[in-house]
């Protein structure tokens, strides 16, 4: 799979943009490259063409305003749009270079893990609950199960919280220890690909830094795609942004370059509060 510079697969409108300009993406490994896909939810199209490569080990913020797709486009990269009734997908994306389409679907959801927007911890014990895809999976048992859990837990920043009561249900946790908990069950099989809806936004300053830290560890072995409100999350994390405005994608752009010198003026006016 070669590097490639990112205009190559980028909307005409934002290519439009880069040659205003002059300013060209650097050249990146691409770890997914989605093109000209649409969705729809019954006849409401909710994606717009949406064309644009995803950088491997690398952090990629989404941001745009409440209801523009970003849930959405998340959901399409492991296919988990599909569990919703009467929707449709149209276009291409490819896993290093493999059409996810024909993939079989749990091999895709094992590689492309997925922390919701609204924690959804399993009706079970806090231990089961990030036990579960290391028992699905194989291999795990007895000590070995109980470290890989452990581990996972302490990654999410929830060990010291937890430790003493394993066996409890994860129901009867806060929504911000749920949320850690989802996101230790999503990194206990070792995800190639990390998709975080929101993943901080039900958690304390102290939780937030925890996970933004947890990012940047993972994403020597994992890339990492989030979508965040906070902007100043998004350049505190990530390298590469995309702007998504009622289901189109505007700009996507190194995140320094779309924070301090963005190249469309809806992206400007977005960051800079004229609207959202
Ligand atoms: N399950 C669904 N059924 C029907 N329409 C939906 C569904 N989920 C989302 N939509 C619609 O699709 C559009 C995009 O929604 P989406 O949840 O992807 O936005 P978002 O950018 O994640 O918003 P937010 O920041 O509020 O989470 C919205 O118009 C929304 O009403
Ligand atoms: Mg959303």
């Amino acid at each position: 799979m070669g590097a490639v510079t990112n205009l190559s697969s980028m909307s005409s409108e934002a290519n439009r943009g880069e040659q205003l300009t002059g300013r060209l993406l650097r050249s990146f490994e691409p770890k997914f490259r989605v093109s000209h896909l649409n969705f729809y939810y019954g006849a409401v199209q909710a994606l717009h063409d949406i064309s644009l490569a995803i950088p491997q080990n690398q952090i990629t913020a989404l941001i745009g305003p409440s209801g523009c797709g970003k849930s959405t486009f998340l959901r399409t990269l492991n296919r988990m749009s599909e569990t919703i009734r009467h929707t449709r997908v149209e276009g291409e994306i490819l896993l290093d270079n493999e059409d996810i389409f024909s993939m079989d679907l749990v091999t895709l959801r094992r590689r492309v893990g997925m922390v919701f927007q609204k924690p959804n911890p399993f009706p079970k014990t806090i231990f089961d609950n990030v036990a579960y895809g290391l028992r699905v999976n194989g291999g795990h048992r007895g000590a070995a199960l109980a470290d890989a859990v452990e581990a996972s837990l302490r990654r999410a920043a929830l060990w010291d919280e937890v430790k003493d009561q394993l066996g409890k249900s994860a129901l009867a946790l806060s929504g911000g220890q749920q949320q850690r908990l989802c996101i230790a069950r999503a990194l206990a099989v070792n995800p190639e690909v990390l998709l975080l809806d929101e993943p901080c936004s039900a958690l304390d300053p102290i939780a937030t830094a925890k996970i933004e830290d947890l990012m940047f560890t993972l994403k020597e072995n994992c890339t990492i795609l989030i979508v965040t409100h906070s902007m100043q999350q998004a350049a505190r994390v990530s390298t590469h942004t995309g702007f998504f405005l009622l289901g189109k994608l505007i700009e996507f752009n190194e995140t320094d370059i779309l924070f301090k010198k963005p190249l469309r003026k809806e992206t400007e006016d977005y960051i800079t509060g004229r609207f959202g």
